[in-house]
């Protein structure tokens, strides 16, 4: 499938610091490093018409999306829907599509699995796929901030799940993402630690002032962390509402059941009568 870049060329009036970069970059039809392309609406991520098939059936058919540079938006969206096929794309990590893809440079993204390497140390794990040579120190520092400077020197197959996916999240930081793609990251976490992990990625969000789109099945979970909540159907934004609620989010707040029950609701599954 061909794939199509273009994209607006003009520097926009609250543009982000860093430029944006057309992505997918395929057969040299845009080089990012020497044409650097900036929204005009200061957006950090724009999609346009991406449309991504497999085998004649489009999974992503004709996807709009806009992120602002900061927001929190979370995805929601029944099994098989497309969600992770589209972070994948934001990630670059997927480049057969057709559509316009406008991302930062400087995005990461972490997984449900937090696919360590078993056989490098967690520092080495965290340094990973970085470009140059990055030091020890940088890896110390994205593990402090998730609390795991301890285990640095862990074989990945000593932490516990709430501690790799720690790990995940510092490999993620460490590139210093304008965009943060979060894939289910909390789904095989036990309750509390999902609480925990919850908890790490609010602040960490706030301290850093990155964008992040958090791919999640927990509709409590969206309307505690996000400001905007989206569901995806039909390889498409089918819903979109903005979390107004102050934060730290209070889930006993009425609102708070008055939105979860809206989300359920789109995503057709009963609300209990409590959150109605
Ligand atoms: N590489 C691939 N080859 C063929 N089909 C694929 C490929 N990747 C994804 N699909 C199909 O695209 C659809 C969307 O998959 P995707 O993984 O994006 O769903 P999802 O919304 O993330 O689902 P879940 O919530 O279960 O993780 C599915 O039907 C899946 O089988
Ligand atoms: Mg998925």
């Amino acid at each position: 499938m061909a794939t199509d870049v273009h994209g607006p060329v003009t520097p926009g009036k609250a543009a982000s610091a860093e430029p944006l970069s057309a992505s997918p970059v395929k057969d040299g039809l845009r080089d990012p490093a020497i044409d650097p392309i900036r929204d005009p609406y200061g957006a950090v991520v724009r999609v346009e018409e991406l449309t991504r098939s497999f085998g004649g059936r489009a999974v992503i058919d004709f996807l709009d999306l806009e992120i602002q540079p900061g927001e929190f938006v979370a995805l929601l969206g029944r099994s098989g829907c497309g969600k992770s096929t589209l972070l994948k794309i934001l990630a670059g990590l997927d480049r057969d599509i057709a559509g316009t893809v406008l991302v930062p440079r400087r995005k990461a993204v972490a997984f449900q699995a937090p696919r360590l390497m078993p056989w490098k140390k967690v520092w080495r794990n965290v340094l990973l796929g970085l470009p140059g040579k990055p030091d020890r120190a940088a890896a110390e520092r994205a593990l402090e901030e998730v609390g795991l400077a301890h285990r640095a020197d862990a074989w990945p197959k000593t932490l516990s799940g709430g501690e790799a996916q720690r790990a995940s999240l510092a490999r993620a930081l460490v590139r210093e993402p304008d965009l943060l793609l979060l894939d289910e990251p909390f789904g095989a976490l036990d309750a509390l630690t999902r609480i925990k992990a919850q908890r790490l990625v609010d602040e960490l969000w706030q301290r850093r002032g990155c964008a992040v789109l958090l791919v999640t099945h927990d509709v409590e979970e969206a309307v505690l962390l996000a400001d905007r909540v989206l569901v995806m159907d039909e390889g498409a934004i089918a819903y979109e509402t903005r979390i107004d609620l102050p934060r730290p989010r209070d889930i006993t707040d009425p609102r708070f059941a008055e939105i979860r029950g809206q989300l359920l609701e789109r995503l057709g599954v009963d609300a209990p009568a409590s959150a109605a």
